[in-house]
C-alpha cells in the first residue's frame, strides 16, 4: 500500500515523478503529493487520485531532485493535510512514507511534550518529527535518521530531502518494499520496479535497514545499519514502457481478464525448466505436509490448490490466511512445505508469515506474479506465473494462473502413480486458452445478464468440491468491484444458515459441474426457487437438466474435472466487471482498496 518515487540527476524531476506515480499508483490511490528541491523544497499535496494531483500541479517545477507519494490511508482520513510528502515541524525535512509506524502515539506525546507541533493524523508525520528532533540534537541527517528509526516499531520505507541540500534523497526500508535504480546518469528510488522500469536499466535491491544516500551527481550509496559502508550489486532491469497501455480495452481489468488466453498458456511449465520442477518434485515428496499461505485472491487459488493436491497426490495439505498464520502459534515442522500465494510477492502478512515458517526450517516455496519480488527472495524454491503486469486491482489473470501453477505441481508429483491421467489433463490445460477465447466471447450476453441482476443489493455464490473456492472468488470479485454484498458457500451449507436469506431480491450464482456433486447443486437451485430466489446457474455445455431448471444459464466448454476453476472462474470476472460497470464504480481503482497490501 502507498507508492513511493524519488528522482535525482542531471534532468528534470517533475516527469518522472508524475510517471512513476502513474505507474504506482494501483497501490494506493486516495491523495498524491510531490516535493522538489530546487533551492527550497516545493511542496504540493491533493485529496485524490494522480489525475488530481496532475490538475492542481503547476505545469513545470524546475529542480532535479525530488519525491512523490500516492496515499492508501491507513493512519487518518485521506485529505491534504494527511496526504505525503510530509513537511519536518522545522520545515528543513521533507518525507514520504509507506508502511506503518506501531508506536507512533507514544513517540507523539514525547515529541508533543517538547513543543513539537503537527499538522496531520499520521504515522509517517511522527517519524519525520523524530528524525528532526534527532537532528537537532546531531546536526547529522544520516545520524538522525539511524537514531530515529531504532526507536520506531512497524514497518517502513522512507525517502527525506532535506531544504538546504539539493540534489540529495536518503532512503530506508524495513519491511516495506524499496528498490533503486539507474541510468546514464540518473538515479531512482521506488516502491517496485514497475515504477521505473521506463527510465532505468540497472537496479538494486537493498536489504532491511540499509540507508541509501542518492546524488545527482555522485551517484547511489548504501550503508548498513551500523553505518559502514556496504557495497549492493546491480541488477539488469529490462526496461517496458508498455505498462500503462489498456489498449482498446476501456479498463485494465478487462484488458486483463481477455489477456487470461495468453497468460494461461505463459503458465504452462517449459520442459526446459523440467530438470528444476524435477528437483523440487522430489523434495516435494519428502514432505509430510503442505501447508498454502495467501491472501484474499491467492489464498481461494490455494484452496483450489488443496482439492487438487490431495485428490492427485495425496499429500496432506492445509490452507492459511497468512494473517491468522502468523499469530496463532502454529504446528511448523521441518518436515512441512511452506507454500506462499502472491501474486505482488510484497504482501507483508505473506511474507512474515513465510518467515515464520523459515524460522522453523520447513522448506519453502513461493508462487508468484513479480520477478525479484521480496517473497521470491525469501524462499526456497519459486514457481513463476508470467502473467505479466497486472494493473487492476482487482486480480483476474493472475489468480487463473496461479491456479494453473498449482495443477501442474500437483500432476507432476502425482505423475508416477497416475501416469495416464497426468498425461491427460496436461493435454486439456494446453487446450484450456482456446476454450476460454469461447467463455470470453460471451461478454455481451454475461453483460445482458447483469443488467438484469445488477441492481440486486446481495448475491450468494455456491459451488461444491473444488468449485466451493471459485464460488468464494466469484463473491469477492463482485463485492470489491460493484459493492454488491456477496457470499461464496459451500452448496450444502447453505442449509445451516444463509438460506435464511434467501427471497425474491436475492440472487444465487450457482456453479453446476459435471461431477459427483451435480445432482446435488440441482437440488440446492430447487432449495433456493422454492424461496423465490433466482439463479444464475453456471453449466457445462450440454448439461441440460440443470439449463432446464435455472432460471438463467452461463455455459462453458467441457474440459476434466480438475481443470474447471480456470475456466468457470472467466464468467464470474465478466459478470462482476458488468455489474461494476452498469452501476458506474471505477472497477481499476475499488473504494478503499489497494493492489499490493504491504501494511498489516
Ligand atoms: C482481490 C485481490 C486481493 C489479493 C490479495 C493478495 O481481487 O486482488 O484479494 O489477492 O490482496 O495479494 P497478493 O496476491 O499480491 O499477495
Amino acid at each position: 500500500m502507498c507508492g513511493i518515487i524519488g528522482h535525482t540527476g542531471q534532468q528534470a524531476t517533475q516527469q518522472f515523478l508524475i510517471e512513476g506515480l502513474k505507474r504506482l499508483e494501483y497501490r494506493g490511490y486516495d491523495s498524491a503529493g510531490v516535493a522538489i528541491q530546487n533551492g527550497s523544497i516545493h511542496l504540493y499535496k491533493k485529496k485524490g487520485n494522480i489525475a488530481a494531483l496532475e490538475g492542481y500541479l503547476p505545469e513545470k517545477i524546475s529542480g532535479n531532485c525530488g519525491i512523490a507519494h500516492t496515499r492508501w490511508a491507513t493512519h487518518g482520513k485521506p485529505n491534504n493535510e494527511n496526504a505525503h510528502p510530509h513537511m519536518s515541524y522545522s520545515k528543513r525535512l521533507v518525507m514520504v512514507h509507506n508502511g506503518i509506524i506501531e508506536n507512533y502515539q507514544m513517540i507523539k506525546e514525547d515529541l508533543m511534550a517538547k513543543g513539537i507541533t503537527f499538522s496531520s493524523d499520521t504515522d509517517s508525520e511522527v517519524l519525520l518529527n523524530l528524525i528532526d528532533w534527532e537532528f537537532s540534537l546531531t546536526h547529522d541527517l544520516i545520524k538522525a535518521i539511524k537514531n530515529a528509526l531504532t526507536q520506531v516499531e512497524g514497518s517502513y520505507a522512507i525517502a527525506i530531502i532535506k531544504s538546504d541540500e539539493p540534489n540529495t534523497i536518503y532512503a530506508c526500508r524495513n519491511g516495506s518494499p524499496l528498490i533503486l535504480g539507474e541510468k546514464d546518469g540518473e538515479y531512482f528510488i521506488a516502491s517496485d520496479a514497475l515504477a521505473i522500469n521506463a527510465f532505468a536499466n540497472q537496479i538494486y535491491y537493498p536489504e532491511d535497514k540499509d540507508l541509501a544516500i542518492v546524488h545527482a551527481s555522485k551517484g547511489i550509496s548504501f550503508m548498513d545499519e551500523n553505518g559502514v559502508p556496504k557495497k549492493i550489486e546491480s541488477e539488469e532491469l529490462v526496461q517496458t514502457n508498455d505498462h500503462a497501455q489498456k489498449k482498446d480495452f476501456e479498463d485494465f481489468m478487462l484488458k486483463e481478464i481477455f489477456e487470461q488466453p495468453d497468460s494461461l498458456r505463459r503458465s504452462f511449465i517449459q520442459p526446459s525448466a523440467s530438470s528444476d520442477i524435477d528437483h523440487l518434485v522430489e523434495k516435494v515428496k519428502a514432505c509430510n505436509r503442505i501447508i498454502v499461505l495467501g491472501c484474499g485472491t491467492s489464498w481461494h487459488a490455494g484452496l483450489i490448490g488443496k482439492y487438487l493436491i490431495e485428490k492427485l497426490a495425496r499429500i496432506p495439505v492445509e490452507v492459511e490466511y497468512a494473517s491468522e498464520f502468523r499469530y496463532r502459534h502454529p504446528v511448523i515442522q521441518s518436515s512441512d512445505l511452506v507454500l506462499s500465494i502472491s501474486q505482488s510477492g510484497e504482501t507483508a502478512d505473506t511474507l512474515a508469515a513465510n518467515r515464520l515458517a523459515r524460522e522453523n526450517n520447513a522448506m519453502t516455496l513461493g508462487i508468484c506474479n513479480v520477478k525479484r519480488s521480496t517473497l521470491t527472495r525469501e524462499t526456497d524454491y519459486q514457481l513463476y506465473l508470467n502473467a505479466g503486469a497486472e494493473i487492476g486491482v482487482a486480480s483476474t489473470k493472475a489468480f487463473t494462473s496461479q491456479v494453473s501453477i498449482l495443477t501442474q505441481l500437483a500432476l507432476f508429483i502425482a505423475k508416477e502413480r497416475k501416469e495416464e491421467l497426468s498425461k491427460n489433463t496436461m493435454q486439456a490445460l494446453e487446450a484450456l486458452p482456446a476454450k476460454i477465447e469461447t467463455v470470453l466471447k460471451q461478454s455481451e450476453a454475461i453483460k445482458q445478464l447483469a443488467l438484469k441482476y445488477a441492481l440486486a443489493n446481495h448475491f450468494l455464490f455456491i459451488g461444491r468440491g473444488v468449485n466451493y473456492p471459485v464460488a468464494l472468488e466469484g463473491a469477492l470479485k463482485l463485492k470489491e468491484i460493484s459493492y454488491i454484498h456477496a457470499e461464496g458457500y459451500p452448496g450444502a451449507e447453505m442449509k445451516h444458515g444463509p438460506i435464511a436469506l434467501i427471497d425474491y431480491s436475492f440472487p444465487t450464482f450457482a456453479i453446476v459441474t459435471d461431477d459427483e456433486n451435480r445432482s446435488k447443486m440441482i437440488s440446492n437451485i430447487k432449495e433456493i426457487q422454492a424461496r423465490n430466489g433466482k439463479v444464475i446457474a453456471l453449466i457445462q455445455e450440454g448439461d441440460n437438466e440443470t439449463a432446464q431448471v435455472a432460471d438463467e444459464v452461463i455455459s462453458i466448454p467441457n474440459t476434466m474435472d480438475e481443470l474447471i476453476p480456470i475456466l468457470s472462474t472467466v464468467p464470474l470476472q465478466l459478470f462482476s466487471y458488468h455489474a461494476a460497470k452498469i452501476r458506474g464504480c471505477n472497477v481499476d481503482q475499488p473504494r478503499n482498496l489497494a493492489k499490493s497490501v504491504t501494511v498489516e
